[in-house]
């Protein structure tokens, strides 16, 4: 099989930038003809980070400045993965230079910056762009959604969603970009986990109309790696409530958790929701078991509980009696990506797409308010 081949520049070689380098390096793993992503440059402002990826990435030009890939005419695609204070200033950049790109979330440090990049975008319709979220190409998140969207569900009783860490429960572990509001921004875990929260129940259509947010800050300062000690300015757990649903007869609560610091959690990811005629619930906890309760009355209301392997969305070579996992869900976001690049929209392989800028823009729009609702211990209706 002949794939098309894109030609990608990677901005930010650190954790996200090496993940997609090996999703990318194991393409033969997809049975899909789907567009292969080549990567041709990318660069770092840090020199050994840069050094060590192409090393790893035999065949990677190292380019000085982010500025270089945008002047190359065989750069086709970006991929950009770095810090949130650099969002609005990269993103912008890329789209003026007519680069499609997968960027990484929060999309943009705070609701001005992602509104700036979102204007930006309003000019050039044509640049694909795409926001980085891959818990959804999950085998069970993606039956999820399709009970969901079937109707299956009945009325919504209740959802809740939310990505759990718990590194952050050392007091010790040295400070990072990701602790610092200047770097990540006043929204702290809602920036860096939120959009995995959100991202699917707004795929599903539920948009909050208003929220009643408990974010809190535990640790105060970390080591800083030198000896010394920084201030940890960020928020570490955020709790999120939301009325979801257009009026009295239809409305249900929507529970969004976002946690640094959740106790045994190590990058935990789950999905839950409550209907009238059915429930279902995932998490990357049995990253290969479905939970569902189909509701007949008179019968028992028993859980079912389905080990549904690797189905994935883009078929592999893996036999769909193993199990499927971060790294999977990585390469099917990216394979989702190149399809959507490559073929457009109505023609890709498979429905789902990628975090659109719109559910980004949803995102900060209630982060913003989650914000609001912190400081004035109230709930803050979010405009329509
Ligand atoms: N999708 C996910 O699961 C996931 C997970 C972690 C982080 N992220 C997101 O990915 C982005 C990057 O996070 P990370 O964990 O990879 O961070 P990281 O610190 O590991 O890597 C960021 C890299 O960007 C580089 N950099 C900084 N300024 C630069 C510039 N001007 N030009 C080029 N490179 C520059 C840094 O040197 C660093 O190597 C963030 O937006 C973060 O929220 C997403």
């Amino acid at each position: 099989m002949t794939r098309r081949e894109i030609n990608f520049g990677v901005i930010g070689c650190g954790l996200m930038g090496r993940e997609f380098a090996s999703a990318a390096a194991r393409w033969n793993h997809l049975t899909a003809d789907v567009a292969r992503p080549r990567i041709v440059a990318a660069c770092d402002t840090s020199e050994p980070v840069l050094r060590a990826f192409c090393d790893s990435n035999p065949g990677v030009r190292a380019a000085p400045d982010y500025r270089d890939l945008l002047a190359s005419p065989d750069v086709e695609a970006l991929y950009i993965a770095v810090p949130h204070h650099l969002h609005a200033e990269i993103y912008t950049a890329a789209i003026r230079a007519g680069k499609h790109f997968l960027g990484e979330k929060p999309f943009g440090i705070d609701r001005a910056a992602n509104a700036v990049i979102n204007a930006e975008l309003a000019k050039r319709p044509d640049v694909v762009v795409r926001c980085s979220s891959e818990f959804p190409f999950f085998p069970g998140v993606q039956r999820i959604v399709s009970l969901v969207k079937s109707g299956a569900i009945g009325r919504v009783l209740e959802v809740r969603c939310g990505l759990l860490h718990s590194s952050d429960l050392d007091p010790l572990k040295p400070i990072n970009w990701k602790r610092m509001a200047k770097f990540n921004g006043e929204y702290g875990c809602m920036g860096d986990l939120g959009l995995h929260a959100a991202h699917v129940p707004f795929r599903l259509g539920f948009a909050p109309r208003d929220v009643r947010a408990v974010l809190t800050k535990v640790v105060k300062e970390r080591p800083d790696g030198k000896g010394g000690t920084l201030p940890c300015d960020t928020w570490d757990n955020a709790l999120l409530t939301c009325t979801c649903g257009g009026g009295p007869d239809d409305e249900f609560p929507m529970i969004l958790e976002m946690k640094r610091i959740a106790p045994g959690n190590t990058n935990t990811w789950f999905f839950e929701i409550d209907g009238t005629h059915a429930s279902a619930r995932f998490s990357t906890r049995n990253p290969r078991t479905l939970e569902m309760l189909f509701y007949e009355r008179g019968k028992p209301q028993a859980w079912l509980r389905e080990d549904i392997g690797y189905q994935s969305a883009y078929p592999s070579i893996t036999g769909g009696i193993f199990e499927f996992g971060f790294t999977d869900a990585i390469q099917q976001m990216w394979a989702a990506y190149c399809d959507e690049l490559a073929a457009g929209t109505s023609g890709m392989k498979q429905p789902f797409t990628c975090a659109t800028p719109a559910e980004a823009k949803l995102s900060h729009r209630l982060f913003e308010a989650a914000l609001i609702s912190q400081r004035d211990r109230a709930v803050v209706k979010l405009e329509v």
